[in-house]
């Protein structure tokens, strides 16, 4: 009977380790991206909030970004978006984080290819070079929308 409570408290302070080895696996990796999405935030509230909302009700210098991926483009309630702009949305492309980090590398030169034009006189000409800060806005932008 000792015996046997015994095995049962060391199985259970087995398990017990185990589990706790497991979430430090995790909170690594957990806090890891928690870092990008604030990195993210400081990159975003920098180069794009001056102009975008990530509201859905605000669109007034830009269009909102609120639930941006996903989104066709050019879908926004925003009245001011350029013909170019209205042309490369009829195209009917969707944001998806690939399409959006390639956009954002260089908006001018993504656009000019999707409607096959070589200046298109577009209102977006914010780049950001580094790959890795285009992800993490694009995370930041992604943890803002609800699930
Ligand atoms: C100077 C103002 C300004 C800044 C800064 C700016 N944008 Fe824009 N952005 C615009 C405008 C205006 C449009 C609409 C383009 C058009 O109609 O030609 C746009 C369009 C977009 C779109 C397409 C939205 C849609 O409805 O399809 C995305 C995505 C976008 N911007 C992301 C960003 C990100 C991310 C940043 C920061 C790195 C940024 N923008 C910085 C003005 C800006």
């Amino acid at each position: 009977m000792m015996c046997a409570l015994g095995l049962e408290a060391f199985r259970s302070s087995v398990d017990r380790t185990f589990r706790a080895i497991v979430m430090l696996l995790f909170i690594p990796v957990a806090a890891h991206a928690a870092a990008d999405v604030e990195v993210g935030r400081s990159l975003f509230n920098k180069a794009c909030s001056g102009c975008h909302s990530l509201s859905p009700d605000e669109n007034y210098y830009a269009p909102n970004l609120y639930c941006v991926i996903d989104r066709p483009v050019a879908s926004a309630p925003f009245e001011r978006y350029t013909e170019d702009f209205r042309a490369f949305g009829a195209t009917g492309l969707a944001w998806d984080s690939g399409t959006l980090s390639t956009f954002l590398s260089n908006p001018v030169a993504f656009v000019a290819k999707k409607i096959e034009r070589p200046a298109p006189a577009i209102l977006m000409r914010v780049a950001i070079e580094s790959e890795t800060d285009r992800q993490k806005v694009i995370e930041y932008l992604v943890s803002r929308c609800p699930d």
